[in-house]
């Protein structure tokens, strides 16, 4: 008999989290590493958001909160969904967790049965199929490749769904590849769910605040109304307000899914940090005027790396609509022997050489279920993005 769990053998460390962990590694021995691979802005907490928490800390709201939020918190999070995204909810509608990786567990722990499905469209933010598994669940990835700009359509949506399918997992702007649905294009995949009423929707929100050019964001309860009875929409204070630490995610949707998960919460981590919480409070409540200078820095970036791996032989990247990351194809490099004599059969070989012989960490596209890609998380400085370009190109232009 197994000392570990069961459940352990169904899941994977995350490769995104390793791939961070070997660049460190690397750069402690002493070597040059450009680490691409976080996905975290490499800016600072905004200073009125770290005062909240000073403030906090200094007045003792130190000790356990509700395990699903303090009021004033959950308050603001109604008034957040209601200013961006025109959707109501009341405060019994809202819980806090320890980051959105901990909403959306819990929402999937609280949710899934053994032979219940979850769609996924890939590629997908790696922890989703994982999670599902974790939960007793049946992940169905479904392939979005480049040729629709790594969006799902209609169809393949329709196709996916069976009986047994209990939620459809969206992502916009999405987690590796930066692609955002437009409204028309929600509007259809919600014209789909709306065939088949046994489907809830789990809208991970995210990267809501990170887009550029026109394009505008929109989320499922508010692009179809008739949905906002099977509808948890999941966002959170990490990305936009340069937060990952402070873990603070939340969710709203029917008090249903709400109270089955506060249950788990309050079975396990009991509560979101409480100073955290404060933080995020002043987060949603506090001044705004800081994120558009910082996507018109992220879209600066986007642009020159975006440039700079096109000129790269054998890749071709898109345009992203908004996140801080590029999903680059690499068919062009498949099949091919670097300077050092590793052959390329596919993205983990690539990447793995790329670190090796350039001293460039990115995460290779198998990790995300859409291959043959690579993931680069451009939230970094300029000099390294464009110094990381050139070591891309100068890797690329020696495959043979
Ligand atoms: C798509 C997506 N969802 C959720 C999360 C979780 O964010 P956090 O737990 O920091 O709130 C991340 C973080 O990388 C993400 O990329």
């Amino acid at each position: 008999m197994s000392f570990l769990s069961n459940a352990l053998a169904r899941v994977k460390p995350s490769p995104t989290l390793a791939v961070t962990q070997k660049a460190r590694e690397l750069a402690a021995q002493g070597r040059d590493v450009i680490g691409l691979g976080a996905g975290e802005p490499d800016f600072d907490t905004p200073q009125n958001i770290k005062d909240a928490a000073k403030a906090a800390i200094d007045a003792g709201k130190t000790k356990y909160t509700a395990p699903d939020g303090i009021p004033e918190l959950k308050q603001a999070i109604c008034a957040k969904f209601a200013r961006d995204n025109n959707l109501g909810y009341t405060p019994a509608q809202v819980i806090v967790g320890t980051g959105g990786k901990q909403v959306l567990y819990n929402a999937l722990m609280a949710t899934l049965n053994p032979g219940d499905e979850v769609v996924i469209p890939a590629p997908y933010w790696v922890s989703y199929p994982d999670m599902v598994r974790l939960a007793g669940g049946t992940p169905v990835t479904i392939e979005c490749g480049i040729e629709n700009g790594f969006k799902l359509t209609p169809a393949q949506l329709d196709a996916a769904i069976t009986p047994n399918t209990k939620w459809f997992i969206f992502n916009s702007p999405s987690n590796p590849t930066g692609a955002g649905y437009t409204h028309d294009e929600l509007k259809a995949l919600t014209d789909v769910l709306l065939r088949h009423p046994h489907v809830w929707v789990m809208s991970d929100d995210m990267y809501e605040h990170l887009v550029f050019d026109d394009y505008t964001f929109c989320t499922p309860a508010q692009v179809e109304p008739q949905l906002y009875d099977r509808t948890l929409t999941v966002n959170g204070v990490s990305k936009a307000y340069a937060m990952t630490g402070w873990r603070i995610g939340y969710a709203a949707g029917p008090e249903i899914v709400i109270n089955a998960m506060r249950k788990i919460q309050g079975q396990s981590t009991t509560n979101p940090c409480s100073i955290s919480q404060y933080a995020a409070l002043e987060a949603l409540n506090g001044p705004q005027d800081f994120i558009a200078p910082n996507n018109e820095m992220f879209k600066r970036r986007r642009d020159l790396v975006v440039a700079g791996l096109n000129a790269a032989q054998g890749i071709t990247c898109p345009v992203p609509d908004g996140a801080f990351y590029v999903y680059p194809n690499i068919a062009g490099c498949i099949g091919k022997t670097t300077a050092a004599g590793t052959k390329i059969e596919n993205d983990e070989d690539f990447a793995t050489a790329l670190l090796e012989e350039e001293n460039v960490a990115v995460v290779f596209g198998a990790a995300f279920g859409l291959s043959p890609n690579f993931r680069i998380s451009y939230a970094t400085s300029d000099e390294a993005l464009a110094e990381a370009c050139t070591r891309i190109q100068r890797f690329c232009a020696t495959l043979k």
